[in-house]
């Protein structure tokens, strides 16, 4: 069965010949055609173009039509880094940093990472994988298409490997494109408070082998912080992941700039991500590699700390990507509608570099930028149609208004 939806105000994001990822000035670059059609076949993209190039139908027996009512058309959100899988929310937290408490101070009183680990050792399997997907399918229809969920607030081996079969159950249920990453380093549990290299051996000892024989990761992370992980511990996580196939993604320069980054970037992260404080030597890390930033905005207006200085990466050609860090404690919304508003107003990136930055660049900081981020032939049907909009910056002028009218995941309606 083919469908063609027609009537497309603007086809957003379309390439003909793809590219992985885009930087420095690429960042203004964004296709797109007016007045447009799509068509789509077994999951993917089969062609495009302006409605005047379309050549009608050949079988109306096998071919749907939609019409997209002059919507536009952009790719799906690829949200790169996320803590979707928790146990319950924290506002009581909320309410304290409201009453003049720091992040930290609330972490070091026992809140924080460590009261989302006492939730999830508590929780039932079947209800944290039901909170979960409740959650995955209302970014779903938010427009999120890709994700990347982290483990992170387990800290056990037991706990971990709830987290991590939570997000193998969601990535065979789901529509959604997800890639799952292995956080055990998240935070020092308290029994390990005086012993931080005993847990470190936990987790290459026996937390990575036995995920790892359960398939449950594609990527390993570690928070790399004063009062979290050092250098010494990213180092060597790092290269034990390596060992079982799993390249970094890195929590790093949230609150301090101690060499984080250059770290993460020696033992081969594919993105690293945070990056609140940066100096010369950060930036200069990223010269000549693969790596991608990934920038976490809404983290930065939940908290009240520092925003990434977004264009300074631009100017430096360094690429990098807007994600949500969706997560009870810095960031309660995964909604990359948000993100993109906060990247326009408060990184200041035009509606170009915010596309390109929630997309492609989103998909390539998970390495499915083949099939994902874009509208081009052969890549999956994964986007959505917007209500009537005036153009595509009003998307982000707009923030917290709802424009998406109906979205698509391998060439299926969600609904
Ligand atoms: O990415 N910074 C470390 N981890 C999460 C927050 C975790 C939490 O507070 O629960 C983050 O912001
Ligand atoms: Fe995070």
């Amino acid at each position: 069965m083919k469908t063609v939806i027609k009537n497309i105000s603007k086809l957003v994001q379309c390439e003909q010949s793809p590219v992985k990822f885009k930087a420095g000035d690429k960042m203004k670059e964004l296709n797109s055609i007016s007045n447009a059609y799509i068509e789509i076949e077994n999951s993917l993209i089969t062609d495009f173009g302006t409605m005047e190039e379309w050549k009608g139908i050949d079988d109306w027996n096998t071919t749907k039509i939609i019409d997209a009512d002059n919507g536009m058309i952009l790719p799906c959100y690829c949200d790169s880094h996320t803590h979707l899988v928790f146990a319950d929310s924290r506002e009581n937290e909320f309410n304290d940093r409201i009453n003049g408490l720091s992040y930290q101070e609330i972490a070091n009183n026992g809140g924080g990472i460590l009261n989302s680990a006492k939730k999830i050792e508590k929780i039932d399997d079947e209800l944290l994988y039901e909170k979960s997907l409740k959650r995955l399918d209302q970014l779903i229809l938010k427009g999120t298409g890709a994700i990347e969920i982290k483990s992170g607030y387990g800290l056990s081996l037991q706990s971990e490997l709830k987290i991590l079969r939570v997000i193998k159950r969601l990535k065979e249920n789901s529509r959604a494109t997800i890639k799952s990453t292995f956080l055990g380093a998240h935070a020092i549990p308290s029994e390990y408070k005086n012993n931080k290299n005993e847990y470190i051996d936990l987790i290459i000892n026996e937390m990575l082998p036995a995920i790892a024989s359960e398939g449950l990761a594609d990527f390993i992370d570690i928070f790399c912080e004063k009062g979290y992980f050092d250098i010494n511990d990213t180092r060597k996580l790092l290269q034990a992941g390596k060992k079982y196939g799993l390249k970094g993604k890195t929590h790093v320069n949230q609150f301090n700039s101690f060499g984080g980054v250059k770290e993460s970037i020696v033992n081969g992260c594919i993105s690293v991500d945070h990056l609140e404080v940066m100096n010369e030597e950060d930036f200069l890390a990223f010269e000549n590699t693969n790596c991608i930033a990934t920038l976490l905005p809404s983290c930065s207006f939940f908290l009240g700390i520092p925003y990434s200085p977004a264009k300074e990466f631009i100017k430096r050609n360094i690429p990098f990507n807007l994600a949500s860090d969706f997560n009870p404690g810095s960031s309660p919304s995964g909604n990359m509608n948000f993100v993109s508003s906060l990247g326009s107003i408060k990184l200041k990136l035009n509606a170009e570099q915010v596309i390109n930055a929630t997309t492609i660049n989103g998909a390539y900081a998970m390495q499915i930028q083949e099939k994902f981020g874009s509208i081009s032939i052969g890549k999956k049907a994964n986007f959505f149609i917007t209500k009537p909009i005036p153009s595509y910056q009003y998307l982000h002028y707009s923030f917290g208004e709802n424009l998406i009218n109906k979205v698509f995941l391998e060439g299926v309606e969600i609904k």
